[in-house]
């Protein structure tokens, strides 16, 4: 199992020593949140981090793209050093046009589920992306409540994925904690996803990082 910490709970004031305790302490990616204020209600950070996080760290750049219009950003994502570019299905009538772009820009792409999208969305979607990341929480804050139904839709795409022989990743993002991961590992997924667990850990960030393996 991967982790890829999300670097919205990170200290930006001294993003290269958090970026280099958590990485010491075992993480796999860095998960960059990349909201826009209309996709979702929050607004964080834009492509013009990326440069700086390569910079302080050669762990891989896991970018989640919660805005309008994701089509039109691609580039600059690339652009800037991203090496995962996942993209939500609710906002995008021409989603396998994004994936096929990102794809051809030489970065490995991802789709996005909101909670509340069903799964069928993935069935011509599947066997052109690397990674299903599956939100566990409604988008646009960390910190917030895992939703244990979600946990069905796990198990049910990882099956689709088994069933069709495809080497997709499954990622699952959003309240993963020490009392959660276990669940979604169980249920299938390769990749998780944590901002407060680990850049908000009361303990320090190798704690947090610690106490999410030992948890499984
Ligand atoms: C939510 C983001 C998540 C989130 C994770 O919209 O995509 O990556 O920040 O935060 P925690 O781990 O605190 O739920
Ligand atoms: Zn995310």
């Amino acid at each position: 199992m991967k982790i890829s910490a999300s670097i919205i709970s990170a200290n930006f004031c001294n993003l290269e020593k958090d970026f280099k305790e958590a990485k010491d302490a075992g993480i796999d990616w860095l998960h960059i949140d990349v909201m826009d204020g209309v996709f979702v209600s929050n607004i964080t950070i834009g492509p013009m981090i990326l440069p700086y996080c390569k910079k302080s760290t050669n762990l891989p750049l896991d970018v989640h793209l919660m805005i309008a219009h994701p089509e039109n950003h691609i580039h600059n994502f690339v652009k800037a050093g991203a090496n995962h570019i996942s993209v939500h299905v609710e906002n995008n009538p021409n989603i396998l046009r994004t994936v096929q772009e990102i794809r051809e820009l030489g970065v490995s792409p991802g789709i996005v589920l909101n909670p509340g999208t069903p799964l069928d969305v993935l069935e011509f979607l599947l066997p052109f992306v690397d990674m299903v990341l599956i939100m566990t929480v409604n988008p646009g804050f960390s910190g917030q409540k895992f939703i244990p139904e979600i946990v069905q839709k796990i198990k049910r795409t990882k099956n689709l994925i088994t069933k069709n022989n495809y080497n997709t990743l499954i990622e699952v993002d959003g309240g993963i904690n020490k009392d959660t991961i276990k669940t979604v590992v169980d249920a299938g997924a390769d990749v998780i996803v944590a901002a407060t667990a680990i850049f908000g850990h009361p303990l320090g960030i190798t704690a947090g990082v610690n106490e999410l393996r030992n948890s499984i």
